[in-house]
Parts: C-alpha cells; sequence; structure tokens
C-alpha cells in the first residue's frame, strides 16, 4: 500500500493541469480545443504567449524533478521502516531503483493523462525533461542541448523533442546508470514520441507549424 501511495503521488502531481488552468484563469478558455489541443507549454505559447508558456514550461520542468526528488527521499524512508515487509534476498538500493523508475513513469502518465482533465492533457516533453535532470544530470543537460540546437535551426518544437527524446535514449547508455533507470529513460522517451504521433503525421506530410506559425487545427 505504502509502494502504491509513492506512486500516487507522482501520477497526481504529473496531473496538476497547468498550461489548462493559465489558459481557464487569464483567457477564460479551455486550451484542449486550441492549437494543437495539447495542454503543453508549446500550446499554451501559441494560445496565451511567451510569459504563460514559459511559466507552464518550469512548473512542468518542476513537476518531473520533484517526482524524482519525492521518490528519492519517500521509498528508502518506507523501505526501512521496522514493519515494512521487505522481501528477503531483495537488495534494498536496487527496490529503491525500480520503485524511482515506476514513480518517473507515473509523472509522465500524469501529465499526459491527467486525473482532471478526463485522462487529456501535454506531450510529457516537459515533464521528461524534469524527470532527466533529476535522475541523471549529464543525460538531461544533453537533451535540452539537442532540444535547443534543433529549435534554432528548424524552429519546429515537436522535431525538436522527439530528437531530444531519442538523444536521451542513447545517452542513458553512454552513461553510467542501474537496469531501472536506463528502463525509465527508454520507456519514458518512447512515451513522449508516441505522445507526438499526430505531429509525426505532420511532419511527414510538411505540415507542423513552425515556431510563430499558425497553428494546426
Ligand atoms: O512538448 C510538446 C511539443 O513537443 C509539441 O507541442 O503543441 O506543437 O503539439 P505541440
Amino acid at each position: 500500500l505504502g509502494s502504491a501511495f509513492g506512486l500516487l503521488i507522482a501520477y497526481l502531481l504529473g496531473s496538476m493541469p497547468t498550461g489548462y488552468l493559465a489558459g481557464k484563469l487569464l483567457r477564460g478558455i479551455d486550451i484542449r480545443e486550441h492549437g494543437s489541443k495539447s495542454t503543453g507549454a508549446t500550446n499554451v505559447l501559441r494560445t496565451l504567449g511567451k510569459w504563460p508558456a514559459l511559466f507552464v514550461l518550469l512548473v512542468d520542468v518542476l513537476k518531473g524533478a520533484t517526482a524524482i526528488i519525492f521518490a528519492r527521499w519517500y521509498y528508502p524512508w518506507l523501505f526501512t521502516w521496522p514493519s515494512f515487509p521487505l522481501p528477503t534476498g531483495l537488495d534494498f538500493q536496487n527496490l529503491v531503483s525500480w520503485s524511482v523508475c515506476l514513480s518517473g513513469l507515473a509523472v509522465l502518465l500524469g501529465h499526459g493523462r491527467s486525473i482532471w482533465l478526463k485522462f487529456t492533457g501535454g506531450k510529457s516533453a516537459a515533464t521528461g525533461l524534469g524527470v532527466l535532470l533529476a535522475i541523471s544530470l549529464p543525460v538531461g543537460l544533453g537533451a535540452a542541448v539537442v532540444w535547443s540546437v534543433v529549435l534554432a535551426i528548424f524552429r519546429i518544437v515537436s522535431l525538436s523533442s522527439i530528437l531530444a527524446a531519442l538523444t536521451a535514449i542513447v545517452l542513458v547508455f553512454s552513461f553510467e546508470h542501474s537496469m531501472p533507470y536506463r528502463l525509465l529513460v527508454v520507456a519514458g522517451g518512447l512515451y513522449v514520441i508516441v505522445r507526438h504521433r499526430a505531429n509525426i503525421q505532420r511532419l511527414l506530410a510538411g505540415a507542423e507549424p513552425r515556431l510563430g506559425k499558425t497553428a494546426p487545427e
């Protein structure tokens, strides 16, 4: 039950509908009816402008990082409870790492499928960056650099996010990381890419809007 509670906290943290609230509070609109219909910072940028987008980006990155920081504190605390039924023969550190891995996936799922938005939401790129930065600074920074460079060249955010997710998957195998963390980055990265499938179709059709251009309807 204690383990499930940890995952629930991560899921609820991800579920916090930052972009949706920005639309409602600033302009009284449902952002899911505008632009790409996503609640992410990119759609906030095209629908509400620069400052709301920056705020949403920051909070969504923080959601991801906070879920990992919380899990890293919570699970060691939980598993050292005298009454916790820790299975004998199971490595404590391994158990913590797997739990942190599941929390990372839970926060991404929460952002993409928010309980407050009838299981709709964003594409989990910003939240994914927060998770990455918290579990591995070099992998997170590497993904952020690729994201920025691709954006500067092509000015298409979805392309940047997809290539950054792929970069993270490659990088996590280039550094010393445990199996659970590698699995988190692979599964999380694939989740982010799958959430971009409408963007991928538009990219292939040459119809994905560049920054500052009209939104896809
Ligand atoms: O992080 C989301 C971004 O990669 C694409 O967003 O609104 O253009 O689908 P959007």
